[in-house]
């Protein structure tokens, strides 16, 4: 497809897929070393966990499964053996905060209680990290402020880590929040301040009136190693757990994986992980709604200039709320130059329907979480796909590679939210718009 065709495509908001020109597959110390540092510092942080959310007792780690999802192949249009091994990440369950952003938002909460908690001489070297949760360290947070933009579950995790040490706690939300994502905030004693604005205007006056008070703490979703880190570390853990399963990733086995994106920190940090632990062998790819192609157009863009999916007319609208974000985070993008593979889209009726197919396995998924859904198709099945696995896996025979479908959130939706979602998946009907995709 020519540069022309894709902004055509683009523009008339239909599912493309975009691959890397700069995408450059290797071994990557630094990548290695990054989430290393990650499964360390949460390993450090786990004795506190357990005792902050008796949920994650005795181990105090936050994981999800990874399930063969075999049984829903037909129903996805991926029965045939070309498709691979068909794998299910479940962030969509993931402990504390029921979503990927559990993984970011937790992680630097807890960095930050324990370096201001370190500077305040509340905890020295060597000591136990769970007198974190004791009660001087509760009265000292509890004089402190952690503030985030969020369009909900970033919020989420970053409120529900705060107000468990003791902070004060303000989730600033775009004007696509959902009133659930509010109303659960409110309920664990979070400011919540709602913008009319989009997401990234709304991070801005968030960052803007954070950095007026030196006690508050601001997690700034654009711009967060942090976070990102935090993120990175869930590609040890699907590394653990493909060797569990006796699935060894190499050069004849490469791992492919589909990763729902808004700003890009949460499947920027994963790729990164996946990078450092799977080298070369592994094939990250990011997922975003028509409307909102935000990575999409910042990675072809290239650094330099930020951009935005509004330059193309686009609406920056979709059901898939976690993902409603018009610009991409430079900090990502700078770290995705070479590492990420490509990107594509699907329109929001597809979201519904890979949601009410997800549920008849017991998947709870939100409408974001069930992007990763459309990968397979998309590499297999377009003109970009195949010549990306003519560059990347010539010799691979694709009965096996692995796929990883990323499902991203869910788990907290209300249930008559929740009902809402599947009846208009079923509504919609079994025919998926993305199988109209072929060139
Ligand atoms: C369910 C879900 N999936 C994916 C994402 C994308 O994460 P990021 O914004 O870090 O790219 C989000 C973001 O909020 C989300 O809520």
């Amino acid at each position: 497809m020519s540069d022309e065709t894709l902004l055509q495509r683009l523009r008339a908001a239909e599912p493309v897929l975009w691959t890397n020109p700069g995408y450059a597959p290797q071994t990557d110390p630094q990548a290695m070393a990054d989430v290393m540092g990650a499964k360390a510092a949460w390993a450090r942080f786990a004795p506190l966990m357990a005792e902050l959310w008796p949920e994650l007792a005795p181990s105090g780690v936050i994981r999800s499964t990874l399930t063969d999802i075999a049984d829903l192949r037909p129903a996805l249009g991926y029965a045939a053996p070309e498709y691979g091994t068909l794998l299910v990440k479940g962030d969509h369950a993931l402990p504390v905060a029921g979503s990927v952003k559990a993984r970011g938002g937790v992680f630097e909460v807890l960095s930050i209680a324990v370096s201001q908690a370190r500077g305040a001489e509340l905890l020295y070297d060597g000591e136990d990290i769970e007198k974190l949760a004791g009660d001087d360290a509760r009265a000292f947070f509890g004089e402190r402020r952690i503030a985030v933009g969020s369009t909900g579950n970033l919020g989420l995790s970053v409120g529900i880590a705060a107000r468990a040490l003791g902070y004060k706690a303000t989730v600033h939300m775009s004007h696509d929040a959902k009133a659930w994502k509010v109303a659960r905030l409110q309920s664990l004693g979070v400011e919540v301040v709602q913008h009319e604005t989009d997401y990234s205007q709304a991070v801005a006056a968030a960052r803007e009136i954070a950095a007026r008070d030196p006690l508050t703490h601001f997690v700034d979703d654009e711009d967060s190693l942090l976070l990102f880190k935090g993120y990175s570390a869930a590609a040890a853990e699907l590394k653990e757990q493909l060797a569990e399963q006796g699935i060894s990733i190499g050069p004849d086995r490469p791992l492919i994986l589909y990763l729902p994106c808004g700003i890009g920190g949460a499947p920027g940090g994963i790729a990164h992980g996946a990078r450092g632990v799977f080298g070369p062998d592994v094939h990250p790819f990011f997922v975003e709604p028509v409307q909102a192609p935000s990575a999409l157009v910042q990675m072809r863009e290239g650094l330099g200039r930020e951009t935005s999916v509004y330059e193309l007319g686009l609406s920056n609208r979709t059901e898939a709320d976690g993902m409603a974000v018009a610009t991409m985070s430079q900090l990502v993008a700078e770290r995705m130059q070479r590492r990420l593979a490509g990107v594509f889209t699907v329109g929001d009726d597809d979201l519904f329907r890979w949601l009410a197919l997800a549920e008849t396995k017991g998947l709870r998924l939100e409408p974001s979480a069930a992007s990763g859904f459309g990968g397979p198709q998309m590499l297999m099945n377009t003109h970009e796909g195949r010549a990306f696995r003519a560059m990347h896996m010539p010799t691979v025979d694709p009965a096996r590679a692995v796929h990883v479908i990323w499902t991203t959130g869910g788990a907290f939706v209300p249930e008559e939210q929740y009902q809402g979602f599947v009846a208009k998946g079923r509504a919609l009907g079994p025919r998926f718009d993305l199988k109209g995709v072929s060139s």
